[in-house]
């Protein structure tokens, strides 16, 4: 049993993880990634500073690494991402560069980025993270808002669409954002603004296939009702959602009262499960896939324990309730 079990029945659906090349040498972790999962996302090595780190001289070659390690194991591949305005090269944040010289630079990266990986990768996140934390949720203040709107109409975020439409017109384009899952709750304020965005972009014929939710939430998450509403309502608008980054931190410091024992794990699991069952429920969900696989890699702090595979690359209780749930699909 594994989960590409799910994979097997549609290839619609994906039950994904980021991963990260610098660990495939090792085989518990290439092989438990291939055995349970249809898709991967490289969590650093396919973005702007990895991929451009000097300026007009491309570097695939860690990117590569993972697309090509989805290809060996028949797993999709999922690119993360084109634009954001957090983690670029020094030249691009320091440079001083007018807004028509933004506009070259995001254009040629997007278009030789999707260029290369044509009809490798299943999806691009070609927008990462665009919008403020608070009301009225405008695009946040980076180089890439730099671009003015006299220039291009609207922003860069349509800039960038367009480039990786033109460039690989088979790869679904996704803009991809945290704090967006629940269209109920405290996130829905800024779920609706992006709601409002993404909607605005079909509007006026900007191309986008589809939304990423990325769900760096927590143990004590109850909004799962608002995940389905959510979801669906960019299915009403023709979109695929992928859950794009999902991790369950067990952690007193992020505000939540948690303290790790069997019966956290147990309630972990079951909300692994119940979110990957809203995205089964769910015809627009087309991904469900968590930032990382195993507690002995993760961006969170040791200790916090939040992914499906403990540390030794043991299951933790979240892989037998998502395996449960798939088996029931
Ligand atoms: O590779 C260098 C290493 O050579 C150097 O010695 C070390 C010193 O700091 O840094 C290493 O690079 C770090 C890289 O992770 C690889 O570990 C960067 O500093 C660090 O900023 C980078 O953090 C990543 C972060 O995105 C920024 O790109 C995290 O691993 C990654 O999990 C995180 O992922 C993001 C998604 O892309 C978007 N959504 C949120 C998510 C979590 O923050």
């Amino acid at each position: 049993d594994t989960l590409t079990t799910l994979g097997d029945k549609t290839t619609t659906k994906y039950v994904g993880a980021a991963v990260n090349e610098g660990w495939f040498s090792d085989a518990s972790y290439s092989g438990t990634a291939s055995d349970y999962y249809n898709l991967v996302t490289a969590e650093n090595s396919c973005k702007f500073s990895a991929i451009q780190h000097t300026q007009g001289s491309f570097d695939f070659s860690s990117c590569d690494q993972v697309q090509k390690f989805a290809e060996d194991n028949s797993m999709a591949f999922r690119g993360h991402n084109t634009c954001w305005g957090v983690n670029n090269p020094s030249w691009l944040d320091n440079g001083n560069f007018t807004s028509p010289e933004l506009v070259d630079i995001l254009e040629n990266h997007v278009t030789t980025v999707l260029k290369y990986y044509k009809g490798k990768a299943v999806a691009w996140d070609v927008v990462n993270e665009a919008i403020s934390d608070a009301a009225p949720y405008d695009l946040k203040l980076n180089t890439w808002n730099n671009i003015t709107a006299d220039e291009v109409n609207t922003n860069y975020v349509d800039v960038a669409f367009r480039a990786a439409r033109q460039a690989d017109p088979d790869a679904k384009l996704f803009y991809n954002d945290y704090n967006v899952a629940s269209s109920q709750g405290w996130s829905q304020g800024k779920s609706d603004a992006m709601y409002n965005m993404v909607k605005s972009m079909l509007d006026r014929g900007v191309p986008i296939d589809g939304v990423g939710l990325q769900m760096h939430v927590g143990t004590g998450y109850d909004l799962v009702d608002g995940v389905k509403a959510n979801m669906e309502r960019y299915g009403d608008l023709g979109l695929e959602v992928h859950i794009t980054e999902l991790d369950l931190v067990c952690s007193q410091k992020n505000g939540y009262d948690c303290v790790w024992s069997d019966d956290m794990e147990k309630q972990q699991g079951e909300l692994y499960a119940t979110l990957l069952q809203a995205c089964l429920d769910t015809e627009a969900c087309t991904n469900f896939e968590t930032w990382g696989f195993t507690d002995a890699h993760s961006w969170l702090e040791d200790g916090t324990h939040p992914l499906p595979f403990d540390e030794n690359y043991d299951q933790k209780k979240a892989v037998g309730s998502m395996l449960d749930t798939l088996a029931g699909y």
